[in-house]
């Protein structure tokens, strides 16, 4: 089965081609077109700009796509597209233009969830070592045996620009969303963050690198921040407060000491750390209460070295298997959509074209 898959829903064009044989998932093109260098300005994302970018750009990724892979059309099975959650106005160009697609090509279109997509990015890595599993149907498939019993139930920590949510998983296609975040999502943290302290966008690789100049010399950071919610006895996040802790530091801040690089690598670490914390808190929290058997990290904070390590760390001390997406896979991608948009087709749940509908509040 070859599944070609799109994703506009923020401010990255993302198309990939995915064959899957024999339960084997081979990438055969993964395009992303990034819109970083026009948003940077603004400090985040521009909704209309991002929709005209993605408009110009979806024939030409779609070009590239095509010829790296270079699949004919005939060969394609199965047209992915994420309908939400996300940006409305970006959502509808990567419909449109999938749907458009599916007509002209007279292909099968199955609508994916942004958040299960980060999810499953994870499956990209190869998750079939196990040759028995080569004469499995589609049920068995979805229900993954295999690897279920090691696996679920799970934690899912879903981080990015446009959201953070604790899900609990206990099988594909199978979610419960435990806490999200109240105001900012930690992504959007890092960038306003970033902005604050005049280091760009976007801002989560932007304070990584600071954070990372800090722990050269080996210091703890005298600047404490808070870690918002840590203590509440729920799945809940909140952020805002913890940019505006930032803000407040550094605005008190002699104008020397602003604008030393020490002083931003120090606000960074400890940014950094807060968000962390706060991450890991929730997280093992419910690990301990669902007894969970793994941990599931997807989403563009994900990319972020520290967290990673730390994560590690933590699921060695609570023995639970971690499952972390390699880098090019946390950030906004269309291979994880064709993963979603083939686990979707396992399950039945495709759709004529004419009832594809973006949602952009869609929940898991
Ligand atoms: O998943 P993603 O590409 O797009 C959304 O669905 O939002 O996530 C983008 C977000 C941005 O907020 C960016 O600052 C953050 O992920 N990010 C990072 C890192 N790389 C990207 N945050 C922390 N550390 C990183 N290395
Ligand atoms: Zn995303």
């Amino acid at each position: 089965m070859i599944i070609l898959a799109i994703d506009t829903s923020c401010d990255d064009t993302c198309i990939a081609i995915l064959k899957i044989k024999d339960l084997k998932f081979k990438i055969l093109s993964n395009i992303v077109s990034s819109q970083v260098k026009i948003h940077a300005k603004y400090g985040g994302v521009y909704p209309t700009l991002a929709k005209r970018e993605h408009q110009r750009n979806l024939p030409i990724v779609l070009k590239k796509t095509l010829k790296k892979a270079s699949p004919p059309i005939s060969k394609i099975d199965l047209i992915a597209v994420t309908v939400g959650p996300g940006l409305e106005p970006c959502l509808w160009t990567g419909v449109n233009f999938a749907k458009d697609l599916s007509q002209k090509w007279k292909k099968p279109i199955i609508s994916v969830n942004h958040i299960e997509a980060h999810i499953l990015a994870n499956w990209l890595s190869p998750i079939c070592k196990n040759s028995k599993t080569k004469t499995l149907n589609s049920k068995q498939i979805l229900n993954l045996k295999f690897q279920n019993s090691k696996l679920f139930p799970s934690v899912c920590l879903i981080v990015s620009g446009g959201h953070t949510q604790l899900i609990l998983m206990r099988g594909i296609g199978n979610y419960k969303i435990l806490g999200e975040t109240r105001d900012d999502a930690a992504g959007e943290c890092f960038d306003k963050c970033a902005r604050i302290l005049g280091l760009g966008y976007p801002g989560g690789p932007a304070i990584e690198k600071q954070a990372e100049k800090f722990k050269v010399y080996g210091l703890r950071s005298k600047v404490r921040l808070p870690r918002p919610m840590i203590h509440q006895k729920n799945f809940d996040f909140s952020f805002s407060g913890l940019k505006t802790a930032v803000l407040y530091d550094f605005k008190n801040r002699p104008v020397k000491v602003r604008k030393s690089k020490k002083y931003v690598q120090e606000i960074a670490a400890e940014t950094q750390q807060a968000i962390i914390d706060v991450l890991i808190a929730k997280t093992l929290r419910a690990v301990k209460e669902f007894k969970t058997k793994s941990i599931i990290l997807g989403g563009g904070v994900v990319a972020n070295n520290e967290l990673r390590k730390q994560f590690k760390v933590q699921s060695l001390k609570f023995k639970v298997k971690l499952l972390v997406p390699p880098k090019i896979f946390c950030t906004d991608n269309a291979a994880m959509v064709a993963m979603a948009g083939y686990f979707n087709y396992l399950k039945g749940k495709r759709k004529n074209w004419e009832n594809i509908k973006v949602n952009a509040n869609l929940k898991i």
